[in-house]
C-alpha cells in the first residue's frame, strides 16, 4: 500500500511513492506541465504533474484547479536542492491526483491586502505561510513553556475563568452574570495559583486572561494566554533567577526547533541568540534616573522617533520608556522595585523602604516591552488585609486569599509571562493581533 505521508517528513522518503493529503496554494506553469505549490498543514512542496504521465483528461482537470482546492496527491519523491517550500528541496512528481473538492474563489490573493480585510478574513487568512510560521512558534512555545517547567517539579493546576473579584485592578475588568451574581473573568490565576503552592509547593496555571483595556495598542489584547508560575519559600532574588533560565530555555529551544519558520519571517535572530542568563537587572529608581538623562540628551524611540517623555517618580512606565530602557542592554532587563503605588495590592514591600515593593517586570530588547510581570508576595495577613483596605476593594471576597497567611505563610513568589508578548517578539512581527489565531482586540470580536 502507498504510504501517506506528511509533507514536513518529505525527507524520509527520496524515490518512493507516497501519498500526501493537502491544499493547492499556487499553480503555474503552461503546456504539458503544472507545478503546484502544495501544502498540507505540516509543511508545503512542489508537485510536479506532467500531461504524458497523468494522461490528457487528468491533466485538464489539474489546469482547472483553484486556490484553495482540496487533493490526494499521488507521487515519488525526488531530491532538488532548488525546489521551493517548507522544508523545501523536495518535490513530487505526480502519478495520480485525486481532486477532493474545486475551491470557489478565494478572497486572499497575492497582492497586498489591507490589515481590516485580513482580519474580517481570519478565519481563512490562517492558511498563508506567514500565519502558519507564526502558529507553529507559539505551539512551540507553549511546550517549551510546559516542559520547562513540568520537567522541574511545577506542577500544573488549573485555575478558575469565573471569578468573584478582581486580581489585578479594578479597571480592566468583563463583568458577567452569574445567575444573577455579578462575576468576572479571570485577568490572572495567581491568586488561586497561591493558595495551590501550600498544597503543591511549586505549581502553575497556563490559560486564558481577560481584561478590557480602553485603549488601542499593538501589545494588549482583551484576551490573551498567560503562564503564571507560584514558588513556595522563594524570595524575589529567587524568583529572578528561575525566570531568566525559563526565559532563556524558551528562547533557544525556539530558535532551534523554529529554524525554518523563523527564516521565512524574515527574522533577524541575532539578538535572540544572546538570550542567556544572567539578565540585568536595574531597580525602578535607577531606571527613571536613565529616563531623565535621555529626556536631557533629547533621545528618540521607535517605531515613530517620538521624543522620550520625561516621567515623575511614581509613575508607570509608558511603552516608550520600556523600550528606551531595553534597548540599553543586549538581553532581555529585569526592573525591580517598583513604586508601590503603581502596582497591585499583594505586593510585598521592601522592608525599611515600604514606598517600593518586591516587584519585577521582565522587559524584552527591540521594542517588545513588558513579556513578564512577577513579585514576592505579601506573607503577612494583617498588612495584606490594610493593602486590601487601601485600595478599596471588598474585603469578603479575599477572605480566603488573606486567610492562607494564617496556617504556615511562608515567603512566596512567581510571575506571569504574556504568551502573545512573548510569540511576538520571538518572531519579530509588529502587533500582538498576529500571535494567536483568532485575536480579540478593543472592536473586534469576529471572526
Ligand atoms: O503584569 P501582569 O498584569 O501580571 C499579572 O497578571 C500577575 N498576576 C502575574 C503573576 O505574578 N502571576 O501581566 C503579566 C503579563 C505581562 O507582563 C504581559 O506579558 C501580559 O501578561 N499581559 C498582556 N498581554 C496581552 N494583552 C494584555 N492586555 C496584557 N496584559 C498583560
Ligand atoms: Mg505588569
Amino acid at each position: 500500500m502507498t504510504p501517506l505521508i506528511r509533507i514536513c517528513d518529505v525527507k524520509e522518503y527520496i524515490g518512493e511513492t507516497v501519498q500526501v493529503r493537502g491544499w493547492l496554494q499556487r499553480r503555474t506553469g503552461k503546456g504539458k506541465i503544472n507545478f503546484l505549490r502544495v501544502r498540507d498543514g505540516s509543511g508545503s512542496f512542489q508537485a510536479v504533474a506532467f500531461r504524458p504521465t497523468l494522461g490528457d483528461d487528468l491533466f485538464a482537470q489539474v489546469k482547472s484547479l483553484t486556490t484553495e482546492s482540496s487533493l490526494l496527491l499521488t507521487g515519488v519523491i525526488k531530491a532538488d536542492e532548488r525546489a521551493p517550500g517548507i522544508p523545501g528541496g523536495y518535490e513530487m512528481d505526480v502519478c495520480d491526483i485525486e481532486i477532493v473538492q474545486i475551491a470557489e474563489p478565494y478572497p486572499i490573493t497575492p497582492k497586498e491586502h489591507g490589515i481590516e480585510f485580513l482580519l474580517d478574513n481570519r478565519h481563512l487568512w490562517l492558511r498563508s505561510n506567514r500565519q502558519w510560521a507564526i502558529a507553529r512558534v507559539r505551539t512551540t512555545v507553549i511546550r517549551a513553556i510546559r516542559d520547562w517547567l513540568d520537567d522541574r517539579g511545577f506542577m500544573n493546576v488549573d485555575t478558575p475563568i469565573l471569578t468573584p473579584a478582581a486580581g489585578e485592578g479594578t479597571t480592566t475588568l468583563f463583568e458577567i452574570d452569574y445567575h444573577g451574581v455579578p462575576a468576572f473573568l479571570a485577568q490572572t490565576g495567581q491568586l488561586y495559583n497561591e493558595a495551590n503552592i501550600f498544597a503543591f509547593g511549586k505549581v502553575y496555571c497556563f490559560g486564558p486572561t481577560f481584561r478590557a483595556e480602553k485603549s488601542k495598542t499593538r501589545r494588549h489584547l482583551q484576551e490573551f494566554w498567560m503562564v503564571e508560575p507560584e514558588i513556595a519559600f522563594c524570595k524575589l532574588e529567587e524568583l529572578l533567577q528561575i525566570e531568566e533560565q525559563f526565559v532563556s530555555y524558551v528562547v533557544q529551544t525556539t530558535l532551534q526547533k523554529c529554524a525554518a519558520e523563523l527564516q521565512l519571517l524574515e527574522r533577524d535572530t541575532g539578538l535572540l541568540q544572546n538570550v542567556k542568563p544572567p539578565f540585568p537587572r536595574i531597580s525602578y529608581d535607577e531606571a527613571v534616573e536613565k529616563i531623565h538623562a535621555a529626556v536631557q540628551a533629547g533621545v528618540t524611540v521607535p517605531p515613530n522617533d517620538e521624543a522620550l517623555a520625561d516621567i515623575v517618580w511614581g509613575e508607570d512606565f509608558g511603552a516608550p520608556h520600556e523600550t528606551y530602557l531595553a534597548s540599553q542592554f543586549d538581553r532581555p532587563l529585569f526592573v525591580t522595585h517598583y513604586p508601590t503605588v503603581c502596582k497591585a495590592f499583594y505586593m510585598e514591600p521592601e522592608p525599611g523602604r515600604p514606598e517600593v515593593c518586591r516587584s519585577a517586570d521582565l522587559l524584552a530588547p527591540e521594542g517588545y516591552g513588558e513579556i513578564i510581570g512577577g513579585s514576592e508576595r505579601m506573607s503577612d495577613p494583617d498588612m495584606l488585609l490594610a493593602a486590601i483596605e487601601k485600595q478599596k476593594l471588598p474585603q469578603e471576597a479575599y477572605h480566603w486569599y488573606i486567610e492562607l497567611r494564617r496556617y504556615g505563610s511562608v515567603p512566596h513568589s512567581g510571575f506571569g509571562l504574556g504568551l502573545e508578548r512573548t510569540v511576538s517578539w520571538l518572531t519579530g512581527i509588529s502587533h500582538l493581533r498576529e500571535a494567536i489565531a483568532f485575536p480579540r482586540t478593543l472592536g473586534r470580536l469576529t471572526p
